[in-house]
């Protein structure tokens, strides 16, 4: 379905034959961007095993792209998209145009302070607030029970969450574990950019991830700066790789951690996120930690 008011009329049919039998139906949404892979595919598969009806959105959004980022020349592939979608048992595919997503240029943006001004935030002036806006009305179109979100992109499981919660947003987001390749390299829709030599090369961020994360288990005395440093050191040995940030912070509030403070006893979750830059493409990727 390409239109807002075909997917809300179809919704609402079926909402509406559900509570004939008494029942409401459980609607699960993954919203993606399209040229989907098997990360997206787990999401899916997430969303088939909790609900009745499981809806796909694949809209490139212009307004979370920065003007120097690769909006245009973001991959695309709707035949390939449609058939995983067909063998994941999905019931709606939303493809919308961007004219029926801002027939207008939007006058109304979501913000989230605080946990967007750090990592991909302060790197990608404005990506969050394209990001929640966009999820804002994705979710205002669909109505889910439930809403699935990798946690590949870490700070926008943490950046929605908060928005839901701010906003008392009657959706779950429920968050899933990142897919792999079997190397290590997590996968990504702009994996595609690599030259071979690159893909090699990003082999680092998943390396230098679970390096810091058998120092942090196997140290007593490790801190949270031994950990950044040996993120950094890590990447920085691998020539192609032109280091964005790498840091340790907790999660989901990511509030900074004290370099001094030793790993073993930080509470609650502790996020190590790199985000690298092979030639032009810039890759991401994250370990979540606890140590109780
Ligand atoms: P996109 O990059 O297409 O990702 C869609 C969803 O798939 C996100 O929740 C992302 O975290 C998840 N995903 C991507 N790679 C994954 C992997 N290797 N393992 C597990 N999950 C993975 O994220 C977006 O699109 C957009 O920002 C969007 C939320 C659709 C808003 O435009």
């Amino acid at each position: 379905l390409t239109d807002i008011e075909d997917v809300r009329a179809h919704l609402r049919a079926e909402r509406l034959a559900a509570a004939r039998e008494g029942k409401e139906l459980q609607v699960g949404f993954v919203p993606t961007m399209g040229f989907l892979h098997d990360g997206h595919a787990s999401l899916l598969r997430n969303a088939r095993m909790d609900n009745d009806l499981v809806v796909l959105s694949i809209f490139v959004n212009p307004i979370q792209f920065g003007p120097n980022e690769d909006f245009e020349r973001y991959p695309r592939d709707r035949d390939k998209d449609m058939s995983l979608a067909k063998r994941e048992g999905v019931d709606i595919v939303f493809l919308p145009t961007v004219e029926e997503m801002y027939p207008e240029p939007t006058k109304t943006k979501v913000l989230v302070s605080e946990l967007t001004d750090h990592l991909c935030g302060a790197a990608r002036p404005g990506h969050f607030d394209g990001v929640t806006t966009v999820v804002n009305k994705l979710l205002n179109i669909v109505a889910p029970q439930r809403a699935y979100f990798g946690q590949k992109d870490a700070q926008q499981v943490a950046v929605v969450t908060q928005m839901v919660m701010d906003l008392n947003m009657d959706v779950e987001i429920i968050p899933c574990p990142i897919v792999r390749e079997e190397d290590g390299l997590a996968l990504s829709s702009r994996n595609v950019y690599l030259t071979p030599d690159e893909r090699q090369a990003a082999l680092v961020l998943s390396r230098s991830l679970r390096q810091a994360e058998q120092l942090a288990r196997e140290s007593e005395e490790a801190t949270v700066e031994d950990l950044s440093q040996e993120l950094v050191q890590m990447i920085e040995s691998e020539p192609e790789a032109k280091i964005d940030y790498a840091e340790v912070r907790r999660f989901p509030s990511l509030a900074s951690l004290p370099g001094s403070m030793r790993v073993k006893e930080v509470e609650g979750k502790i996020l190590l996120a790199v985000a690298v830059k092979f030639g032009t493409t810039r890759l991401i990727d994250n370990v979540i930690l606890t140590m109780e």
